[in-house]
């Protein structure tokens, strides 16, 4: 078995930006709730001409050229998404767009955990020397799928896209992972297909229908969160023989930075080697942690050699942590 290194990292710019003052206007909610429930001021909405594919390309291209990589030498390509642009899977648009030519391309769903998920997934193709480069995006347009009416939801989510690049190596710096779903909490989050039955001949009768918005048990989620979040990243230290208090930086999942705080508190961890940038994007949901990665790479706190985890939990239940060494 090989090893891998994780070698670049690269985000979307995703504008206009949405305030907390500006959805003031549109439902019945506050900065003062907002930012104290969840932290968050303001996130980012892709304009009407963009989509998921358009975002996933830009923070691939940021990620390669941070590797020094060109989309011709990637070999892989994992696109962790919940809204593609087309629901047979948009990873191929961006695999043309890129002109990643010699890349097989999917897409991956596992909701907010899809990046956790997806690195480990390219991760096992690097390490039986399947593929040699890969690219990992985590990329969300969930503004498509919020009821905007709904102000359980919609202060919650923005638009984003981030990006890894693995890379295979004799030594391997993925030191540890653990992925998890709890399929009985399934309804507490969900973005649930509803269909018309529509009768067509005889007995035979389908039917057609939309996606319903999301619809979410906001305390359930939040319970869920605090207790196995803690747990997950505890079994992925172990995998890595390693404590908590050897980790550098902890990278996860931007929902709520109460539970950012919690999460810390359980694994007595300083609060500034918890990253967030809840406060500008809100819930990316599978780009909120390749947008904190590559804001703390390209400001230069993460540093080659530093020990990270990495941490996802969000629908399905899902949830996955995996520690590996930057660079
Ligand atoms: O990425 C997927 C993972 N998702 C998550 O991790 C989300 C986890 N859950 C959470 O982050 C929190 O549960 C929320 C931020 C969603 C909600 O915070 P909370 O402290 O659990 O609030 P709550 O749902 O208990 O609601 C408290 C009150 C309610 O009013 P009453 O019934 O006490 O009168 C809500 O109606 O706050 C009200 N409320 C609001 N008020 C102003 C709910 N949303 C809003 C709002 N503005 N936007």
């Amino acid at each position: 078995m090989l090893g891998v290194r994780l070698t670049g990292t690269g985000r979307a710019e995703v504008s206009p930006r949405l305030d907390n003052h500006q959805l003031s206007q549109l439902v019945d909610t506050s900065d003062e709730w907002i930012v104290t429930r969840t932290g968050i001021r303001a996130r980012r909405l892709v304009s009407a001409e963009q989509g998921v594919t358009d975002l996933a390309v830009q923070a691939a291209q940021n990620a390669l050229a941070a590797a020094g990589l060109t989309p011709f030498e990637v070999e892989l390509i994992i696109l962790a998404t919940s809204t593609p642009d087309d629901l047979f899977g948009s990873a191929s648009l961006v695999q043309d767009r890129l002109g990643a030519k010699r890349a097989v391309a999917f897409d991956l769903t596992a909701a907010c955990s899809g990046f956790v998920f997806g690195v480990v997934t390219a991760a096992q193709f690097l390490k039986t020397g399947a593929y040699r480069r890969a690219v990992v995006i985590g990329a969300d347009v969930l503004s498509r799928w919020v009821d905007w009416q709904d102000r359980r939801t919609c202060v919650l989510f923005g638009d984003g896209a981030g990006a890894v690049v693995l890379e295979a190596s004799a030594q391997d710096r993925l030191l540890g992972f653990e992925l998890q779903n709890d399929g009985s909490q399934n309804a507490c989050l969900t973005l649930a297909y509803q269909g018309q039955p529509r009768p067509l001949i005889d007995d035979v009768t389908v039917t057609l229908g939309a996606y319903q918005f999301i619809a979410m048990n906001g305390q359930e989620v939040y319970k869920f969160a605090v207790k196995r979040v803690p747990e997950v990243i505890e079994k992925a230290l172990f995998r890595a023989g390693l404590t908590s208090d050897q980790v550098d930086y902890f990278v996860l999942h931007q929902a709520n930075q109460r539970i950012l705080d919690a999460v810390a508190a359980k694994l007595a961890v300083p609060p500034e080697r918890m990253l967030s940038n809840l406060d500008r994007y809100g819930n990316t949901s599978a780009a909120s942690i390749p947008i904190v990665l590559d804001e703390a790479v390209r400001s230069g706190h993460i540093q080659a050699g530093h020990t990270l985890v990495l941490a996802g939990f969000g629908a399905g239940l899902t949830l996955g942590a995996l520690v590996c060494r930057w660079g």
